[in-house]
């Protein structure tokens, strides 16, 4: 495994749609384990493949306790979840939204409110191409949401209500 270099804004990649992922490989079993290790790293709940400027619709996600936002229900012992999301499809939102704090990590020192959807249910392949469905509320909802955003070219700054500059390097970095 290797750490990827996270590429930041304005690399034209962040704005591009990226491609469905058609050939699991080892190449690709490769760049998920490095992305998880970029995305542990860094660190971050969640990378998008653009981000390490692969232009393919992968995603993975991890989310612990202690990443936790105030106001945000989770159960008290929940595990640290990892996901990796292949081809990833929103299928289904809540139809309440909620307003949180969100950053980057290809956007240093920005962060801002977003609103998003609430829950949702995702569809996609696992790392193997097997198809997989989630139902995921809360923080993770927005963690997924942010990062199937970047497969089509969309950042957050794009859809914040409010933004500003921040110091903070402990803060939640998608
Ligand atoms: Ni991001």
């Amino acid at each position: 495994m290797a750490l990827r270099h996270i590429v930041t804004v304005p690399e034209p990649v962040l704005r591009r749609k990226a491609k469905p992922v058609t050939k699991f490989d080892k190449k690709l079993q490769t760049l998920i384990d490095d992305m998880i290790e970029t995305m542990r790293d860094a660190p971050g709940v969640g990378l998008a493949a653009p981000q390490v400027n692969i232009s393919e619709q992968l995603i993975v996600v991890e989310y612990s306790k202690e990443e936790e936002e105030d106001g945000i229900e989770e159960k008290p012992e929940k595990p640290k979840k990892l996901y990796v999301m292949i081809n990833p499809e929103i299928t289904k939102t809540s139809e309440e939204k909620v307003i949180g704090v969100e950053g980057c990590l290809s956007i240093p020192g920005i962060q801002g409110e977003v609103e998003r959807f609430e829950a949702i249910q995702v569809k996609g392949l696992n790392r193997f191409g097997k198809p997989q469905k989630l139902k995921v509320g809360g923080w993770m909802a927005r963690i997924f949401q942010h990062e199937i955003d970047h497969l089509n070219g969309v950042l957050f700054t794009d859809l914040a209500v409010r933004l500003w500059k921040f110091q903070n390097e402990e803060e939640h970095e998608l």
